[in-house]
């Protein structure tokens, strides 16, 4: 085809599937219509991606990461104002981005001087702990406090202004499909995929490219990623607004105040429970005795919600990003109790590699999540 005198020859821009409409596969299909891509994305029933679940905690140093996966949070972290932006920008809509600071309790200042990433925080005894939480609960003499972590508002703002934000940048999307398979050419590389319609009809969709971002589903795909669930239950409970200003990160449970008084509480960790669906009373007990023990008053502040959901975890806890074997299929995946944190960096690394533009730092920074390291 030849475009009018003087001008390049018009031509469509290579259409990336996007397998998956959580967090991480937003995020990425965002930043690869910012680069000119023309996406597409695919998913089954958004209401159970890990993005919508989450408290939305932005934790290298509370969580206590370390080696390589500190390496990749902090990444993650110091991205974060600048791509709140552009996704603010490009929507319209306020993401409830709050660095806040996290306030991890422990019992004794040896259990605190022992934690993994102690020295990224500010130590504090109980006299400085009580100012920074007041009424935490007696049994917590010392703690650290890491003011360079903080919050956002993951579901009620960070998922619809991102949705928003692909929809500004002309991402189509195909809610209720449910990818059944990938198809691959003679060659063994990418083909497309086969999906079932919400219509409940069977059809194939040719694609060189497709990023798999499944989340906990991922292995359903591509049977050979080891990606499992491992359910977390929460709850909310309605504070008074000013009542705290901290996320708190106990052991075992977790308190993060929005800027309204909603009180978000987290979550179990069960592997052992694989999909099966629903809150358990036993989980429930633990939310609120983890709750009460941290800050006693909190015991009759009103309930608000209940909801669980499948966190996709690998047999290192690390993510899966990068290339996955397959010509043009991509892997963004396994982001385990980090996923709201990672997104930001998960969506640069892919898209950057994904357009051919990633800087050696970014390369550098992909290297130890890809699937090799769990194949030799
Ligand atoms: N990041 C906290 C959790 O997964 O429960």
């Amino acid at each position: 085809m030849t475009g009018p005198p003087n001008q390049p020859p018009s031509r469509e821009p290579v259409r990336v599937l996007v397998l998956g409409g959580g967090l991480i596969g937003l995020a990425i299909a965002h930043q690869l219509a910012r680069r000119g891509r023309r996406v597409q994305v695919l998913s089954r029933r958004r209401s159970e991606a890990a993005g919508f679940v989450a408290a939305g905690m932005l934790a290298p140093h509370a969580e206590g990461l370390g080696g390589a996966m500190l390496a990749l949070g902090q990444a993650s972290l110091a991205r974060i104002p600048a791509w709140v932006k552009q996704i603010e920008a490009d929507s319209g809509l306020a993401c409830g981005l709050r660095p806040c600071g996290i306030v991890v309790p422990f019992r004794s200042s040896a259990e605190r001087d022992a934690y993994p990433t102690a020295a990224w925080g500010e130590p504090l005894g109980r006299a400085s702990l009580e100012r920074e939480v007041p009424g935490i609960g007696p049994s917590w003499q010392a703690g650290l406090l890491f003011s360079q972590d903080g919050q956002i508002d993951n579901r009620r703002q960070l998922m619809r202004a991102l949705e928003r934000a692909c929809v500004g940048m002309g991402v189509s999307f195909q809610e209720g499909d449910e990818v059944l398979a990938l198809e691959r050419s003679g060659d063994g590389a990418l083909a497309g995929v086969r999906l079932r319609t919400a219509a409940g009809e069977e059809q194939g969709l040719p694609a060189e490219q497709a990023v798999l971002a499944c989340g906990a589903w991922s292995a359903r795909l591509l049977g050979e990623l080891p990606v499992f669930p491992v359910k977390g239950q929460m709850l909310s409970l309605q504070a008074p607004r000013q009542a705290l200003q901290r996320v708190i990160f106990g052991p075992g449970t977790y308190l993060v105040p929005r800027t309204d008084g909603l009180l978000v509480v987290g979550a179990t960790s069960e592997p052992e429970a694989g999909f099966s669906e629903g809150l358990s009373p036993a989980g429930q007990r633990q939310l609120q005795e983890g709750l009460e023990a941290l800050l006693p008053e909190a015991a009759s502040w009103p309930p608000m919600e209940r909801w669980w959901g499948f966190r996709p975890c690998t047999p290192d806890q690390g993510p899966l990003l990068g290339e996955s074997g397959i010509p043009g299929l991509w892997l963004a995946t396994g982001h385990h109790r980090n996923g709201v944190l990672l997104a930001a960096i998960t969506a640069q690394l892919l898209a950057g590699v994904i357009s051919g533009s990633a800087k050696a730092e970014n390369k550098a920074l992909l290297e130890p999540w890809g699937l090799g390291r769990f194949q030799s």
